[in-house]
């Protein structure tokens, strides 16, 4: 190596930047990880993926046991919650989990640098006053919570809180009104109900769930009333008011109009995710953000400066791990003279939420503006095994070229539907047509016959309806 302490610096550890890190030392090269965090692993693994679904896991156990759904199945019980010991098994994934992460840098011989790190020049980041150089460096800083001028947040206090305090309240609100009608919103906004909140969500345009497909939309504001949660679309906050344990939240309609007034126990903002550049120093080394925040990359996460690369939540595209894991590979590849492949166009998105909410590829919408298509659907009540384990909200579509009858998107509503749509996205990384998938045989009884099925209806013949 020539004058430079490492080959490859990489700022930030969580899914995008760990990744990255491991597969650049997996590959030969010298390589530091910079995080300031006390503990690897980004957003994802302390405050994101991991600890939402410790919460979402354990207390979908609880609304099973509560709601009637065991005792459908012969099994009476009253569950007695303990909040506490919920918390701590979250912990303890989490824990588990950036240890791990720990174990693999040390394996791979990845040099973690503790602290903050900011730009001196392209191939040199201080941290902690002391300078590192490297040939490469890799921007993998992430997101943080975009914040609702007036709605001022305080995880401490726990009334106004974003997604870090809804995973941490120390006992059930007994109202809860959730600001987004997103992927957060809904996923820790099902966990407070299952768990006893009354909860509202309030959203700004006239449906939930922005960027998935049309009709899963509309089913998943049907299930999610029908599950108890009130949903005020098409409506704005314009202001809060704390005093002592409660949140007052002037409301209006989004087009204008009267307003109202809602209190709340737990008022948690869920609006959206902003790319973290600021404090990276990004002035020293000429590198512009775009009106978004975000830093631009080519096909090889180059930024505009050459030796610093940029992958994740930081550059454009879905803020999702796996999408970040998967640059993390690819920008390593690059750096280490290889070919690094990230189809952008088949990430999956799920939504943990029950049942779960899933997609790959074009809404029927997009698809639609595209050119001809046909779709076909099946119901995940007419899904023998979905049936059986009393779970007959939500349905599978599936969208196809109507000349060529290649699939292009994929949407499940189901109790599995995040395990299902892997299948479809494979399916399609092979540039499957629907005829493929209704023509492949598909395991007996599981959910995945409705993927089968709901193929055999973009031809017109699904068998069990
Ligand atoms: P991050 O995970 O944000 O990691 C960036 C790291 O960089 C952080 O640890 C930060 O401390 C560090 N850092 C930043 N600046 C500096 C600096 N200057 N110096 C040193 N270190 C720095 N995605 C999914 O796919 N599935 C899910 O189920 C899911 N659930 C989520 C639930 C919640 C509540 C939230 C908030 C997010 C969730 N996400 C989920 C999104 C997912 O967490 C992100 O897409 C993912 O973490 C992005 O990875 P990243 O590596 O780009 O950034
Ligand atoms: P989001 O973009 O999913 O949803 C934000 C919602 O808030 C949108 O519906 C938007 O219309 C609405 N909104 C925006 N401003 C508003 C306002 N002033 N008043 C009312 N509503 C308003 O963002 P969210 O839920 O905060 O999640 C952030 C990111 O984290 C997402 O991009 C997602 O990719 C990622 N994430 C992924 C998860 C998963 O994969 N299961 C789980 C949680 C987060």
């Amino acid at each position: 190596m020539a004058d430079y302490d490492f080959d490859v610096l990489v700022i930030g550890a969580g899914p995008g930047g760990y990744v990255a890190a491991i597969r650049a030392a997996q590959l030969g090269l010298k390589v530091a990880c910079v995080e300031s965090r006390a503990t690897l692993g980004g957003t994802c693994l302390n405050v994101g993926c991991i600890p939402s679904k410790a919460m979402l896991h354990a207390s979908e156990y609880f609304d099973a046991a509560a709601n009637g759904a065991m005792a459908k199945m012969g099994i009476d019980v009253t569950p007695r919650l303990n909040l506490a010991a919920m918390h701590a098994q979250r912990v303890d994934a989490v824990s588990g989990l950036t240890k791990g992460i720990e174990f693999l840098f040390k394996k791979n011989k990845v040099t973690w640098l503790k602290g903050h790190a900011s730009f001196v020049d392209a191939h040199t980041v201080a941290v902690e006053g002391q300078n590192h150089s490297a040939k490469e460096v890799v921007i993998a800083t992430g997101s943080s919570v975009t914040q609702l001028p007036g709605v001022e947040i305080d995880n401490a206090k726990g009334v106004v809180v974003d997604s870090t305090g809804a995973l941490e309240l120390a006992a059930v609100p007994k109202t809860m009104v959730v600001i987004g009608g997103g992927v957060i919103g809904l996923e820790m906004g099902s966990v407070w109900r299952r768990l006893g909140a009354k909860v509202t969500v309030v959203e700004y345009l006239d449906q939930l769930l922005p960027g998935m497909d049309g009709d899963i939309r509309k089913e998943a504001a049907k299930i999610f009333a029908k599950q108890g949660m009130e949903l005020k679309l098409s409506t704005k906050v314009t202001g809060c008011t704390v005093k002592g344990k409660k949140a007052t939240l002037t409301l209006e309609p989004a087009a204008g109009g009267e307003a109202e007034e809602l209190t709340a126990d737990c008022v948690l903002v869920a609006i959206g995710r902003k790319p973290n550049t600021e404090g990276l120093n990004l002035d020293a080394i000429g590198l512009a953000i775009n009106a978004r925040g975000q830093i631009e990359v080519d096909h090889q996460f180059r930024t505009s400066v050459p030796g610093v690369r940029a992958i994740g939540d930081v550059v454009p595209g879905p803020m999702l791990a796996h999408k970040a894991e998967d640059e993390g590979i690819a920008v390593a590849e690059w750096i280490a003279g290889q070919v690094g492949i990230v189809n952008h166009d088949l990430i999956p998105g799920v939504v943990y939420t029950w049942p779960e909410i899933a997609g790959v590829g074009l809404t029927e919408e997009a698809a639609r503006a595209k050119g001809e298509i046909k779709v076909g659907k099946f119901p995940m009540a007419a899904n023998s095994r979905a049936k059986t384990n009393h779970e007959p909200d939500g349905f599978v579509k599936i969208i196809a070229d109507a000349a060529t009858d290649k699939v292009l998107g994929v949407w499940c509503i189901a109790s599995v539907a995040g395990t299902m749509i892997q299948q479809a996205t494979q399916a399609m990384e092979f540039g499957a047509l629907s005829e493929d998938i209704a023509y492949t045989c598909h395991a007996h009884p599981t959910h995945s016959e409705a993927i089968k099925e709901a193929a055999m209806a973009v031809r017109g013949k699904p068998i069990h309806m």
